[in-house]
C-alpha cells in the first residue's frame, strides 16, 4: 500500500507529460510501440516490394476468403444460364427472409417499392419498374433473380459490388416471400455467385 502511495505522483507526472499539447502536437508516447507497429501498414510505402507499395494487387487467380468467384457475365442470356444452373443454397426459414427483408428495403424499395409494387420513392423521373408479384417476375428461377440482382437488367444498376452474394440469396428469398408469403419453399443444395 505505501509503495503504491509513494507511485501515485510518478504516474500523475508522466501522465500529465504524455498529455501535453494541442491537436496537431500529440505529445510524448510514453511507450511507442504501443502506438507504432513494428510491419508496415497496408499503405506505407516500401522500398522491397514491387511498385514501392506495402498493398500489393491479389495474386491473379485467388479468390477473397469468403467470397465465391462470378461465373457469369452481366446480360440476358447469361441471366438465363444462371436461372438454369444456381439454386438458393439458404434455408429458407423465417430468420433469412427477416434479413432479406431489411436488404430488400435499403436496396431494392427506392424503386420497387417496399412490396415489390413497383411504386418506389424514386420513380417519377423514371419509368416504373415492373411489379415483382407480377407472374413474369413469379416465373423468374432463383438463380435468374439472383443474376438480375448481380449484373442488373436494362436500365436496373447491376448491384453485385454493394450486396455479399450471401445477401443477395437473402434478397431472392424475400423477393420468393412478397410473391407468395403462403407458400414455404424448400431451398435445394447448391448455389454459386
Ligand atoms: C434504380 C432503380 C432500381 C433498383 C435500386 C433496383 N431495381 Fe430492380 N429493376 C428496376 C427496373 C427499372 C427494372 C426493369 C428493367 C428492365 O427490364 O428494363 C428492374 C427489374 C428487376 C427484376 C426483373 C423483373 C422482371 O419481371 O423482369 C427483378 C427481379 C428486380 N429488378 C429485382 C431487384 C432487386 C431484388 C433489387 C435490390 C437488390 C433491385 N431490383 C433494385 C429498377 C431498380
Amino acid at each position: 500500500m505505501r509503495s503504491a502511495l509513494l507511485l501515485l505522483p510518478l504516474l500523475v507526472g508522466s501522465a500529465s507529460v504524455g498529455c501535453r499539447g494541442g491537436a496537431d502536437r500529440p505529445g510524448i508516447a510514453v511507450m511507442p510501440e504501443m502506438f507504432h507497429s513494428v510491419p508496415y501498414d497496408a499503405h506505407d510505402p516500401n522500398g522491397v516490394l514491387p511498385r514501392g507499395q506495402t498493398l500489393q494487387p491479389a495474386p491473379l487467380g485467388t479468390v477473397s476468403r469468403g467470397f465465391s468467384p462470378t461465373h457469369y457475365a452481366p446480360g440476358p442470356e447469361e441471366a438465363l444460364r444462371a436461372g438454369r444452373e444456381l439454386t438458393n443454397p439458404l434455408p429458407a426459414n423465417a430468420m433469412v427472409v427477416r434479413a432479406g427483408a431489411r436488404l430488400f428495403a435499403s436496396n431494392c424499395a427506392v424503386c420497387h417499392g417496399p412490396q415489390g409494387a413497383g411504386d418506389g420513392p424514386i420513380v417519377p423521373p423514371f419509368p416504373n419498374p415492373p411489379a415483382l408479384s407480377a407472374n413474369h417476375a413469379k416465373q423468374l428461377p432463383d438463380g435468374q433473380v439472383f443474376h438480375i440482382i448481380t449484373h442488373g437488367q436494362g436500365i436496373m444498376p447491376p448491384h453485385g459490388r454493394q450486396i455479399t452474394p450471401e445477401d443477395r440469396w437473402r434478397i431472392v428469398l424475400f423477393v420468393r416471400w412478397l410473391q407468395d408469403p403462403n407458400v414455404p419453399r424448400v431451398a435445394a443444395p447448391g448455389g454459386g455467385s
